[in-house]
């Protein structure tokens, strides 16, 4: 494994990251959400401060403390990271989702508690799709040509259709981002734990990179990758 390259600098630039798991409303007091820790997230607001970034961290729930020294946004559930992003990425050098942004959302929100009545059916929670961010702000960015480097992160089990890297190829291309940040997941993996292993997807014909460790030391290899990235494609 080669050693890590000497730090590519993002003084001066901008860098808007999504972290945590969205948390999608079913009623007053209840909702969808998911395990996301909000560890690499964190990690890799750190990262981008280290390498002299500004940051803009969209922090929906999180495990975790996000770093100081980032200018926060808390957003709750997927419509409003989509709003949060969108602004946040209007003069971002750099956006990279982290965030595990939920699929889909109750079709209905009930204003009030929703009550269990004897003798009545359970009700049943009827699902609509989200909107997907990532691919929104690529679309805005390729139709406003600008000259924004956008990351995404993947969470990948291989399957009868394929392995890890074939999904995560296919996804790539599919969301259409500069970089794909791939892990593997499995049970006991990836969430909520401290380590991680992940391969950088280059979405211009780089060859993959793998990066693992803490994930103190994953983030610092895709900010590193970053900064790359972003003086190649964007000289
Ligand atoms: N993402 C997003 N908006 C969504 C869903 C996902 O911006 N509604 C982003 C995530 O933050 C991540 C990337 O897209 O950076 C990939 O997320 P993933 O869930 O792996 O992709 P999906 O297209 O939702 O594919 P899948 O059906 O495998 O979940
Ligand atoms: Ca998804």
């Amino acid at each position: 494994k080669a050693a890590p390259a000497a730090h590519a600098s993002l003084a001066g630039r901008t860098v808007t990251i999504s972290a945590g798991g969205t948390r999608e409303a079913l009623d007053p007091v209840r909702f969808l959400g998911n395990r996301s820790s909000g560890k690499q997230g964190a990690a890799l607001a750190a990262a981008a401060l280290a390498a002299g970034a500004t940051v803009r961290f969209l922090a929906a729930h999180m495990d975790v403390d996000p770093p100081a020294g980032v200018e926060l946004v808390r957003v709750e559930s997927a419509l409003e990271l989509r709003e949060a992003a969108l602004k946040a990425a209007v003069d971002s050098d750099v956006v990279i989702m982290a965030a595990a942004v939920a699929d889909f959302r109750p079709a209905e929100v009930s204003d009030t508690k929703i009550k269990k009545v004897d003798g009545e059916d359970a009700p049943v929670v009827r699902l609509i799709r989200n909107p997907d961010i990532l691919h929104e702000l690529v679309e805005r960015r390729n139709a406003e040509g600008g000259q924004q480097l956008i990351v995404g992160f993947a969470a990948e089990t291989g399957d009868a259709q394929g392995d890890v890297l074939e999904h995560a190829t296919a996804k790539l291309k599919r969301k259409g981002c500069d970089l794909l940040v791939v892990n593997q997941v499995g049970i006991g993996r990836v969430f909520g734990q401290d380590d991680n292993s992940v391969v950088i997807l280059s979405g211009h014909g780089a060859e993959p990179q793998s990066a693992a460790g803490t994930k103190a030391d994953v983030a610092a290899a895709v900010i590193d990758r970053v900064g790359a990235e972003l003086a190649r494609v964007f000289p």
